[in-house]
């Protein structure tokens, strides 16, 4: 069966980007795949998260998670921290991790540019623990966003490096999980400014209250319409459209979009609508992220359970990989 692992930062709420993008694909694997899904506490770190912040983020994180429908009867959810191993396949991959392929990575250069007063070495290192994660349970499969390619392909570089170092076929080179063959999805945010995101402050998160997911459609940035019939919409308008495209129904999509080649269009009503579908989206949503995040007895049995079951599997690789290199206990 398959092996399937995703994880998710712990730096914020989880938001329409992150379940599009991703825990949608993890909610249909968990079917019928092996699955382990975290949250990667030790990513959040570089962003220097005071400790309440930290633990408090965790908790709301994998509250979130259990409320989209992620089951820890079918799938393994685990805390990252709860997972030394983790650390240990880290630092060994990072012996053959270079300085040149790290720096020319675009998350590093975008984090760089967002934070140029904390450019710490786990920015730098940042795909090299994220392959590590994806590597200590051997998986074939990683359901992640757009803006995750190239951190999914430094996984792979770094597998094929060990496994041709060493001569051995120890980790299998996991691919991206695309949904019915379409190309990876990118949510994009409402400022017309690419994709929406928790550090670019764009995002509508699924524990939003409807008041503010009102507010902040309706001020999604537009443009003075189409003048012209069939014209190519713009990338602020496509947002939009792609936005609707994920939440509303088919019809709403397409009478919006024949509004638009007509030149009939009033991006008001639009986003009136767009509003209340996000809203009819996440209420069930948020309703159940508030009756989990209150059950601490749930939410530390499910952690518990999670990083047994993942410690387990991450000790097997580990110890494997240790070998393959060389490292024999004298006792
Ligand atoms: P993070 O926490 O930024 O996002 C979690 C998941 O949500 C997806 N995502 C999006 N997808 C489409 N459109 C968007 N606007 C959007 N924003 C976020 C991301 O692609 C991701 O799948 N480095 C990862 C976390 C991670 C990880 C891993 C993932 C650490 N180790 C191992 C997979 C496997 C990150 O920062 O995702």
């Amino acid at each position: 069966m398959p092996i399937v692992v995703s994880g998710i930062r712990s730096t914020g709420n989880l938001h329409l980007g992150n379940y599009f993008g991703a825990v949608k694909n993890f909610i249909k694997m968990q079917e019928d795949h092996q699955t382990f899904f975290f949250i990667a506490d030790f990513h959040s770190l570089t962003t220097h998260p005071t400790p309440s912040d930290l633990h408090t983020n965790v908790k709301q994180v994998l509250a979130e998670y259990l409320a989209c429908g992620i089951d820890p009867e079918k799938s393994t959810i685990f805390i990252q921290s709860d997972v030394p191993e983790i650390l240990e396949l880290y630092l060994l991959l990072n012996m053959n991790a270079y300085l040149g392929e790290l720096e020319r990575t675009t998350s590093f250069k975008d984090k760089a540019r967002q934070q140029p007063e904390n450019v710490n070495a786990g920015l730098l290192t940042y795909p090299v623990l994220m392959a590590a994660d994806i590597l200590i349970h051997k998986a074939n499969l990683v359901p992640v966003g757009k803006d995750q390619e190239q951190n999914l392909e430094m996984a792979r570089t770094f597998a094929r490096r060990f496994n041709r170092m060493y001569n051995v076929e120890t980790f299998p080179i996991p691919q991206a999980y695309i949904f019915e063959g379409k190309d990876m999805v990118k949510i994009p945010g409402l400022d017309g400014s690419g994709k929406m995101g928790k550090s670019e402050g764009n995002a509508i998160s699924l524990a939003e209250s409807p008041a503010s997911i009102r507010k902040k459609v309706m001020r999604a940035v537009t443009d003075a319409g189409p003048t012209e019939m069939h014209q190519t919409k713009p990338e602020v308008i496509q947002n939009l459209f792609t936005l609707m495209e994920v939440v509303s129904a088919p019809d709403v999509v397409s009478h919006f979009d024949n509004a638009y080649i007509d030149c009939s269009i009033r991006y008001g009503d639009m986003k009136k609508q767009l509003a209340e579908d996000i809203i009819n989206f996440t209420n069930p949503i948020r309703a159940r992220i508030e009756e989990i995040a209150k059950d601490n007895a749930y939410l530390s049995k499910v952690a518990k359970n999670g990083a047994e079951k993942a410690r387990e599997s991450a000790s097997k690789t580990l110890e494997e990989v240790r070998k393959i290199i060389g490292f024999r206990r004298f006792y």
